[in-house]
């Protein structure tokens, strides 16, 4: 590109902007923004307010959204109704944060040389500032580009309301394209351009089977226990050592990987050292690189969250527990659909224990993205620009349930500019973001927003 962005200038901007950028981070770090602590609804409409404050101070137009639940955040930087328009995705609301491995709060932003730990500092408050902080640079340069802000405060929760919120009003959030940034690369080496994401069903299991604690010494021999039926539901479910899932049929619309995917996989640059490393295992269930490929990115699961009933204090109180609850999920590849799951697993459940209750909670079906065509190669172009990689082709193995409601709805391609690290701890104690993936991010946004100018000129 002749009269493009310089890497030098941006490195220039992003260092003349680097303390306001980690005081904004700093500020919208501290406000807990927990979408799923309904104790919190206050403070994630603060986040809200925050935000709406933050883009009009940026010079862009804002509005906060009220929805059936927490709200969400528009901007615009709008130059021109012939101009093509492109809508930046992140969300703003944050996983709880509690617990003991936490080295410092998680809630207090902590700079320490070039990481900023918080909760919320990689997924998604930091990629969702260093977009704003490209966009900025591009909006005051007058690049002939419309860039609009979708920040959402329900994603953790399987964005229950945001599909029908945007319905609502689709022709104001009418877009050429959008770009979402709440995704990991492979290694800080390895840029990500994930081609799909998987999806998700949640599940509840609930067992009574007695009315309140009883003694083992009395009725124990005789009585049910939850605790115990539901470790021996779970184990009918899966094999717990290996994760193969036993319910029949549960594979059966599983596509599998193509032959360039598989080629994709091989050159990701991934390696199991690298992965055991930034999630903190000594162990794990295949050793092998494509094999571990293939279970996070393209292949469903069925996990046990958390299970509860019974005691857990100190000693052996030696009672039988009334109740047990087991909080379970799916993650879903393409091709899969979460209704059909639902019916298997509740089914399934309800043919080993009929008083198991199953719930079946958040839905996302999994998503199938674009590799090819103008706007991914502007992402690859931007991202090879700013830091000096080709970024790869893979698969994430999250969900990010607005991506197919703005497929859906707004009717434009979704692509992916993720900026987080998988040492980066998303959902974990000590999540951090960098002032490198923000420097580059800055840089990666700016160039992606104007090679999105030129493409319509
Ligand atoms: N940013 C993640 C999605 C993600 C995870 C992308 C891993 C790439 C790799 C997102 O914030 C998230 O955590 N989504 C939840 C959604 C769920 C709670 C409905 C998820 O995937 O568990
Ligand atoms: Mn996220
Ligand atoms: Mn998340």
């Amino acid at each position: 590109m002749k009269d493009g962005f310089s890497r030098d200038v941006l490195k220039r901007y992003a260092a003349s902007e680097r303390g306001e950028f980690e005081k904004v981070l700093g500020e919208i770090v501290e406000i807990p923004t927990v979408s799923v602590e309904p104790d919190r609804k206050a403070e994630v409409h603060r986040g809200a307010e925050y935000a709406v404050r933050l883009l009009e101070s940026a010079g862009a137009k804002a509005e906060l959204i009220e929805t059936k639940g927490h709200p969400i955040v528009y901007g615009r930087f709008d130059r021109g109704a012939d101009l093509p328009t492109v809508t930046v995705y992140n969300h703003l609301d944050v996983q709880p944060a509690e617990g003991p491995d936490w080295r410092t709060p998680p809630f207090q932003f902590t700079k320490k040389d070039d990481k900023y730990l918080g909760r919320g500092t990689t997924d998604d408050k930091g990629p969702a500032i260093t977009a704003l902080f490209g966009a900025r640079y591009v909006w005051e340069r007058e690049v002939p580009v419309n860039i609009h802000f979708l920040w959402e405060l329900e994603e953790e929760i399987g964005s229950p309301h945001f599909e029908e919120t945007i319905r609502a009003r689709a022709k104001d959030f009418a877009t050429d394209s959008v770009v979402v940034s709440d995704t990991v690369w492979v290694s800080r080496a390895c840029p990500a351009q994930p081609a799909g994401l998987r999806g998700l069903q949640g599940f509840r299991f609930e067992l009574q089977t007695g009315q309140t604690d009883q003694h083992s010494g009395t009725a124990g021999g005789a009585a049910r226990n939850p605790v115990s039926e539901m470790a021996q539901l779970l184990s009918e479910c899966l094999d717990g050592n290996t994760g193969r899932v036993k319910i029949p049929g549960f594979y059966a619309d599983v596509v599998p990987p193509s032959k360039k995917e598989l080629t994709d996989l091989k050159n990701s640059g991934f390696t199991v050292r690298d992965f055991k490393k930034d999630h903190l295992y000594k162990t794990l269930r295949v050793e092998d690189a494509m094999e571990v490929m293939k279970r996070i990115w393209m292949m469903p699961t069925f996990e046990v969250h958390g299970i509860a009933g019974g005691y857990q204090g100190p000693g052996v109180k030696t009672i039988i527990p009334p109740k047990a609850t087991a909080i379970v999920s799916c993650r879903l590849v393409p091709n899969m659909n979460p209704k059909k799951i639902v019916k298997l697993v509740t089914d399934f459940v309800k043919s080993k224990n009929k008083d198991v209750k199953v719930t079946a909670e958040h839905a996302l079906p999994a998503y199938q993205g674009k590799t090819t065509g103008p706007y991914a190669e502007a992402i690859k172009e931007a991202i090879r620009f700013a830091f000096g990689k080709e970024p790869v082709f893979v698969r994430e193995g999250g969900s990010i349930g607005a991506v197919l409601s703005m497929e859906k709805v707004l009717k434009t391609p979704v692509f992916f500019l993720g900026l987080s690290l998988p040492e980066h701890g998303y959902h974990a104690p000590n999540e951090n973001f960098d002032w490198s993936q923000a420097e580059g991010g800055m840089a990666a946004f700016a160039k992606y927003f104007e090679n999105v100018a030129q493409l319509k000129a």
